[in-house]
């Protein structure tokens, strides 16, 4: 089967129990996105599929035909960086730094569908991805700034 991953074609196996997680990293080196608890409960994984913020270790790749799927190597380009990339750069928001493509993918999913969240709306929409070195306050400041 035929996924379109950051703009790319790729062909991969067709298999019903293998999650795009495994076939990201493992599979087509895209090693941005990062493998935390597996089950779907920590946001480490977090990539966008048809522009929805979307669990990868949850999803499994024979789903997938047809989607557009974009991972943290194709959320900004060489030239410009996504804003979200570029005011967790600023910000030096990263510690350890593994939950951090997830954190910016599910970022970016809500500034495209709400582009000024108010401070609770980020708060919701950013609950569920954890993050182990507890850098939460400068993640927050981090998406209020790139919503700026
Ligand atoms: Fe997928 Fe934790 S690795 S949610």
């Amino acid at each position: 089967m035929e996924l379109i991953i950051n703009g790319q074609r790729y062909t991969v196996a067709d298999e019903p129990t293998r999650p795009l997680l495994y076939v990201l990293r493992d599979e087509l080196g895209l090693t941005g996105t990062k493998f935390g608890c597996g089950a779907g409960i920590c946001g480490a994984c977090t990539v966008h599929v048809n522009g929805k913020a979307t669990r990868s270790c949850q999803t499994m790749v024979h789903t997938l035909a047809g989607s557009t799927i974009t991972t943290i190597e194709g959320l900004g380009n060489a030239e410009r960086l996504h804003p979200v990339q570029q005011a967790f750069l600023e910000l030096q928001v990263p510690q350890c730094g593994w939950c951090m493509s997830g954190q910016m993918m599910t970022a970016a999913t809500l500034l495209a569908e709400t582009p000024n969240p108010t401070y609770d709306e980020m708060i919701a929409a950013m609950r569920y991805n954890y993050c182990r070195c507890g850098s939460y306050a400068r993640i927050a400041r981090a998406v209020m700034r790139a919503a700026e």
